[in-house]
């Protein structure tokens, strides 16, 4: 592994949803090599075809329509063998991503970076079943990736240096503003946006405001873009419960308890805008 973000020039993305597809459409515009990695076939043709879409819209908007995109899309793992990072965007399960991670180090070499997306499963958790876990760290982009500036940088415990630095160099070609962050369950953004995330289903629940009054209110006082219902469909509810069940048990704060509605929602199949309803409904 050299020692700069030139290291890098094939990016593996695993996870072909709502943040593996915008890293990867982010990774290709910034001239990287990429592979996209799904285990489902229908979510990776999906993604395919929007990815193309928005990267034809992109080069359009850059006056750059002649610009070539390498992007190469596929459902064996195999086909990441021959790249430099990969950063995982599947579902926030620590088991499903554990067995991956597992899975990858056989295919990998031992100099590939492997970067979790995860939203606030602990690093050294996911590294805790690897042989290699100097090259194991956490890179939390935000939705949607390709246009948010932040990057979340973890590093975990046995995270070594190098992979930091190179990291953090590959973090700003794609144009984004990375921040160093410790290994604790939620980093920092989520775990003080989570909580008010929580609390905003709350007082749903409690029938204190209507959903669109409680979306208003914040918007209005904070100037926030959306409102924090608006947020958890936009996130994906499951992903967001997936989230507050492991800080929950991981910190035993109140603030991460599951409200009540979000588990309704989520085993009614109610994700958000990814199922086309959520806390409100969506017509794709
Ligand atoms: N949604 C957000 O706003 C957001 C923001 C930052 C981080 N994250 C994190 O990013 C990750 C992905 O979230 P998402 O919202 O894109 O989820 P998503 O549900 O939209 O997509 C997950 C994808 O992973 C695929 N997948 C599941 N298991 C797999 C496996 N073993 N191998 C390969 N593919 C597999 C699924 O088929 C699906 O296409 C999660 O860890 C989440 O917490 C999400």
């Amino acid at each position: 592994m050299s020692n700069t973000g030139k290291a890098i020039s094939t990016v593996g993305v695993v996870g072909s949803g709502i943040m593996g597809s915008g890293i990867a459409q982010l990774c290709a515009q910034s001239g990287y090599r990429v592979i996209l990695h799904d285990v489902n076939q229908g979510s990776l043709e999906k993604a395919h075809e929007r990815i193309q879409e928005r990267l034809g819209k992109w080069a359009e908007k850059q006056g750059e329509q002649t610009k070539t995109f390498e992007i190469i899309v596929g459902n064996n793992l195999e086909d990441l063998a021959n790249t430099d990072i990969i950063i995982e965007a599947i579902s926030e399960q620590l088991e499903a991503k554990q067995q991956l991670f597992s899975k990858l180090e056989q295919v990998v070499s031992q100099n590939t970076i492997l970067a979790s997306n995860t939203s606030g499963i602990l690093i050294s958790k996911i590294a805790s079943v690897c042989e290699h876990r100097d090259r194991i760290i956490g890179t939390h982009f935000f939705n949607p990736a390709p246009i948010m500036p932040l990057i979340e940088v973890i590093h975990g415990p046995e995270t070594s240096r190098q992979t930091k630095e190179i990291v953090i160099e590959f973090a700003k070609s794609l144009n984004k503003k990375p921040v160093e962050v410790q290994d604790v369950p939620g980093f920092v953004v989520n775990r003080i946006i989570t909580p008010m995330l929580n609390e905003a289903m709350q007082t749903l629940e409690a029938g204190i405001a209507t959903r669109e009054d409680i979306d208003q209110a914040i918007k209005l006082s904070m100037n926030h873009p959306m409102g924090p219902l608006q947020l958890a469909d936009y996130i994906g509810l499951d992903t967001l419960l997936h989230f507050m069940e492991t800080a929950y048990v991981e910190t035993g704060k109140e603030s991460f308890k599951p409200s009540q509605l979000l588990k309704d929602l989520v085993s009614a199949g109610s994700v958000g805008i990814k199922s086309g309803k959520g806390f409100y409904e969506y017509s794709h």
